[in-house]
């Protein structure tokens, strides 16, 4: 079965628990099932990740390469920051869905722009958790486009 890695960045951990007004209340535990079961729909092995730890990020797209038929992607605040996501994305060949939770476009203008943007297939945002079911949906469909 092909998978689909479902990466997420920093204070990603504590979904459910950060500022529930914008996250709202559903943990990353739920995302994990709800994408799981998206995935077996689709006849997709899914696998959710989360790390603090920008290299960590990094390494686990390396390691994408070659075992990952696409990739969802919340970098959180790596977004907006990190060159070397961007980079590390840049070396895999693969459909890559950009997700957030909240719409980054309605905050802070520093939130507005994204650095994997320049590398992502689409973007998610403002769906809540929702959307990382929308990305893999969208993995799917674009793989199935060939
Ligand atoms: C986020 C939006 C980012 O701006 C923020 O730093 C996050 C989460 C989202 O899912 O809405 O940590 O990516």
């Amino acid at each position: 079965m092909q998978r689909i890695e479902i990466l997420n960045g920093p204070n990603l951990n504590l979904l459910g628990k950060r500022q529930p007004e914008i996250y709202g209340r559903e943990t990353l535990d739920d995302v994990a099932r709800a994408c799981a079961a998206m995935g077996e729909a689709l006849g997709f092995e899914t696998v959710l990740r989360q790390s603090n730890r920008e290299y960590e990020l990094i390494d686990w797209i390396h390691d994408a390469r070659a075992t990952a038929a696409g990739i969802v992607i919340n970098p959180a605040a790596f977004t907006h920051t990190s060159v070397a996501l961007l980079d590390a994305l840049n070396t895999y060949e693969g459909p890559v869905i950009e997700v957030h939770i909240s719409n980054i476009h309605k905050r802070e203008s520093f939130r507005h722009h994204s650095y994997v943007s320049l590398r992502a297939d689409g973007v998610i945002a403002g769906c809540g958790v929702q959307g990382y079911e929308l990305a893999v949906r969208r993995v799917a469909g674009l793989l199935a486009a060939g």
